[in-house]
């Protein structure tokens, strides 16, 4: 049955934010989100575009106003901007408030232009480092300077840049300042990132780099202002902004805070199943009710059915000293 009815989960949380990972491969190999011979899906399990564009609009029909596309790194996919185009039809009608991508910017250079020309206003750029050599270290593959220019290409464009910056003990917590006032000098958002028990990455590691977020605001706070924000973006982080330098701080604490109560979004993942939580292993397949029919009406129910049972939330945590409620799944699947 096609209806309009808006996506209401158990919980009475609406789902207005579907966030797309359209493939799992990447040009980095980031030590918190991948080992470094990872294997990929075969292309054939991948959705294709028109697939893509498929799913993505019986979504907005059923009143997903915010899409993010995410990977892997969403623009090493071939042809990617013919999707980002297709999706600004969205936009353009009206249905879709927010069109934009979370990537880790080594492509930027090349594509901001047509970006923006689709309609993106804003992206972010996954940075945790303003050093060469630990930027190589911590993505294995990337190199810092690519970045740089493909951040410089999207502010040229006239796009907004958040930079997110993962928080690893030991590894950026001497760049706080540094990161902050890079960030406040390019007028760019910066948002905090605890390290998420994610993929058979070797947990140990994950545990000794766990860096608290309430520690890293506090030593903020030592030196600045910060002043709590109500506005959300509909993402998970909360927002501070220093009264010293007017920039906005967003903090995300799945370990340290739960902020599950608010969820308003789902993922799905480039093979087309969706999972109504990052946190959990139950997913739904729609790909299955994709590919049965050209008519939509299967899969909407499959969408329906599926947010009929988003659970109430995570349950990461690395109290009492282990990694606790872990999903074996890499992020570069679910899409972050
Ligand atoms: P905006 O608020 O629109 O900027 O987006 P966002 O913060 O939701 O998106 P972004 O891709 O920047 O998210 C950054 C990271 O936050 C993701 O890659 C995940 O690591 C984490 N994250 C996003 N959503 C969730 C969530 O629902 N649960 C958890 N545990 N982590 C999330
Ligand atoms: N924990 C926290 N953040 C992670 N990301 C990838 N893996 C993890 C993890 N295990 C982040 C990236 C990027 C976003 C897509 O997800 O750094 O900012
Ligand atoms: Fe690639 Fe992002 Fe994973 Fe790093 S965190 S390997 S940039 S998908």
């Amino acid at each position: 049955m096609l209806t309009d009815a808006p996506l209401i989960d158990p919980f009475q949380r609406a789902i207005r934010y579907l966030r797309v990972s359209v493939t799992d491969r990447c040009d980095f190999r980031c030590v918190y989100c991948m080992s470094e011979q990872m294997t990929f899906l075969p292309k054939k399990e991948l959705l294709t575009l028109e697939e893509l564009d498929r799913m993505c609009s019986a979504f907005v029909r059923m009143g997903v106003e915010k899409l993010r596309i995410t990977g892997g790194e969403p623009l090493v996919r071939r042809d990617m901007m013919t999707f980002f185009r297709a999706m600004g039809r969205h936009l353009e009608t009206g249905a879709l408030k927010e069109l934009t991508l979370t990537t880790n910017g080594s492509q930027l250079d090349r594509f901001a232009d047509d970006l923006a020309a689709a309609g993106v206003r804003r992206v972010n750029v996954s940075l945790d480092t303003l050093d060469d050599a630990k930027f190589a270290a911590i993505t294995r593959w990337g190199r810092l300077a690519q970045v740089l220019k493909g951040i410089d290409a999207a502010q040229k464009a006239g796009i907004r840049v958040k930079i997110n910056a993962v928080a690893l003990k030991g590894v950026n917590e001497d760049e706080l300042f540094d990161l902050q006032a890079w960030c406040a000098d390019r007028d760019m958002d910066l948002t905090f990132i605890e390290v998420m028990p994610m993929g058979d990455l070797g947990n140990e590691d994950r545990l000794a780099q766990y860096w608290s977020l309430k520690d890293l605001r506090a030593r903020l706070d030592d030196r600045f202002t910060l002043v709590d924000l109500a506005e959300r973006t509909g993402g998970p982080a909360r927002y501070v902004q220093v009264q010293e330098t007017g920039q906005k701080i967003g903090f995300i604490t799945p370990l340290s805070h739960n902020f599950c109560e608010s969820c308003n979004r789902v993922r799905l993942t480039c093979t087309g199943q969706l999972y109504m939580c990052l946190g959990q292993e139950d997913m739904a397949d729609l790909r299955a009710p994709l590919r049965a029919s050209p008519d939509d009406a299967p899969l909407e129910d499959a969408i329906r059915a599926a947010i009929a049972r988003k659970p109430k939330g995570h349950d990461f945590d690395y109290s009492r000293q282990m990694v606790d409620g872990q999903v074996s799944r890499h992020m570069s699947h679910t899409g972050g």
